[in-house]
């Protein structure tokens, strides 16, 4: 998308992202931007080796135990300068924006006590956590592909879009 272009694509993509116009940008959206953007990029796409795209994983960490929790708990979430309910907003507007769709059409919302009860316990190993978490999502997603019946749930479908290369990318790390 606005990969490699300059500030302003970066923020038109973002807002693009989102279907806002940018008097209307949303705050959670104006947080990610000030907040989380300089490293993430207004698309989520990271940077290859050293931050890992959330395009297709911000929601998919919530199909595994312990996801939920580290999408809170990882430093970037736990350590930023927003309030709790500041963060739970833009938790549930990055699962929005970066997807999978599947998912982010139905998900239960952080809400602000959730975040202050989980943010409360840091991440000691982020590394060794984040490989067992795509660990679990890689097994889900065989299981999903060796079960026939079973291919209209959430997992298989942004599996399939997803997962291959940032999962890829996080073990290589
Ligand atoms: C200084 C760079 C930086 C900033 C700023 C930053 N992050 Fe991150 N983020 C990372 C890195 C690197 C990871 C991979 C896990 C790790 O090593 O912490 C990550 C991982 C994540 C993840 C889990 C996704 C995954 O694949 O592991 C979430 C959710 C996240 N960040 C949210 C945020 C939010 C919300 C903000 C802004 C409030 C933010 N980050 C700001 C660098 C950053």
């Amino acid at each position: 998308m606005a990969r490699g272009s300059g500030g302003l694509a970066m923020v038109a993509g973002a807002l693009a992202l989102a279907g806002a116009s940018p008097a209307s940008a949303e705050t959670p959206q104006i947080h990610y931007m000030l907040q989380c953007q300089g490293c993430h990029r207004a698309d989520g796409s990271g940077s290859p080796g050293a931050v890992p795209s959330l395009r297709g994983m911000m929601g998919t960490f919530l199909t595994v135990p312990g996801g939920r929790e580290y999408l809170v708990r990882v430093p970037g979430s736990a350590q930023s300068p927003l309030s709790d309910a500041e963060l739970a907003r833009v938790l549930n507007w990055m699962i929005r924006a970066f997807g999978p769709p599947a998912i982010a059409a139905d998900f239960e919302r952080f809400r602000a006590d959730e975040v202050a009860r989980v943010r409360a316990f840091p991440l000691t190993d982020v590394d060794a956590v984040r490989r067992a978490l795509i660990r679990a999502i890689e097994r889900a997603r065989e299981l999903e592909s060796s079960s026939p019946r079973s291919g209209d749930r959430a997992i298989g479908r942004s599996g399939d879009q997803v997962i291959g290369r940032s999962g890829d990318q996080a073990i290589r790390r």
